[in-house]
């Protein structure tokens, strides 16, 4: 089975930017797999600090197996946790 590595950012920012919001709708995609026939394992955690910071509006951050998301929406994270799941 794939696995999927999600980290979603917990700095005060980010968290004021929306992402507990973004971490619920992962936790609700997790319930949801079965019904949707996702064959994969996806690892969700909120992290201090992932981004470094490295530019001031990059609020909320989410990176998914390595790959960093700024200005991350729930719309955009599903979107791509939901092809990452697809691709063989
Ligand atoms: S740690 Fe959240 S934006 Fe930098």
């Amino acid at each position: 089975m794939k696995r999927l590595q999600v980290q979603v950012c917990a700095c005060n920012k980010c968290i004021m930017m929306g992402a507990m919001e973004i971490m619920d709708s992962i936790e609700s995609l997790k319930k949801l797999k079965v019904q949707l026939r996702l064959q994969t394992q996806i690892d969700v955690a909120m992290d201090k600090k992932i981004c470094g910071c490295l530019s001031d509006d990059a609020s909320p951050v989410v990176v998914i197996n390595e790959e960093v998301i700024e200005r991350a929406t729930p719309e955009i994270v599903m979107e791509k946790i939901v092809k990452l799941t697809q691709r063989k």
